[in-house]
């Protein structure tokens, strides 16, 4: 079967203690970084300096997802500044295989987003652009809200569309992944799981992830 990856959310950790908070996970894959900006989602979090402080601060590679306007503009500094992978909201960019080039050629790997509602059809011809294709499970802007069952069709499709191509592209799923829903997601066929309160609300986050690991391989 596939590999399975786990990105905590650092949306639901500490932001006070972040290198704490990203050394509480060790057995994570990536340390997903929320970056929004209070325009493209109703949310404010963090943004540049902050990853470039992080990426210094953990071994564990950043996942930087980028909820924000003109991703264009700022995807590649993203790059630049250490993480390990950088995806954009596909209707935030005006140019987004300019964009995932340009996240590739500085070293990093390149994800397209998709929200709740948005088919994935359309980007059907753009996976060859991609390293990772992102189905949000919830609507983007805050943590702690229920995965939404309506995205595992699309799940399924977006599983033929990548296993019908050559090149190995990651199907990452974000947003109320926990104990409960994983499997779903997994069955669907995704195979990298964000999930920020049901690491960071737990008593023992490592301990969290281990369990996601083992129930999406069931
Ligand atoms: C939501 C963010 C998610 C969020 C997920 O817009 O993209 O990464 O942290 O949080 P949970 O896992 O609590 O739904
Ligand atoms: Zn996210």
């Amino acid at each position: 079967g596939v590999a399975i990856q786990i990105s905590p959310s650092i949306l639901s950790a500490d932001f006070a203690r972040l290198a704490d908070e990203a050394a509480a996970v060790p057995n994570a894959d990536w340390l997903h970084v929320d970056v929004m900006d209070g325009h493209f989602v109703p949310n404010l979090t963090l943004g540049l300096p902050v990853v470039e402080s992080l990426a210094r601060a953990t071994d564990t590679p950043l996942d930087c997802h980028l909820m924000i306007e003109d991703p264009d503009r700022w995807a590649p500094a993203y790059a630049e500044a250490g993480a390990g992978s950088v995806t954009v909201h596909a209707k935030a960019a005006r140019a987004p295989v300019r964009t995932l080039r340009e996240i590739r050629r500085l070293g990093a790997r390149a994800g397209l987003a998709l929200n709740p509602a948005e088919p994935v059809e359309p980007y059907a011809d753009l996976v060859g652009e991609m390293d990772m294709l992102l189905l949000m499970t919830v609507e983007p802007g805050f943590g702690g809200q229920r995965f939404l069952d309506l995205v595992l069709p699309k799940i399924r499709r977006a599983r033929e569309i990548l296993d019908g191509r050559e090149a190995s592209v990651w199907l990452q799923v974000d947003g109320g992944v926990g104990d409960d829903t994983i499997e779903r997601a997994a069955e669907a066929g995704a195979d990298v799981f964000v999930a920020g309160s049901a690491v960071y609300g737990a008593q023992d986050p490592s301990k969290a992830v281990d369990s996601l690991r083992a129930r999406a391989a069931a």
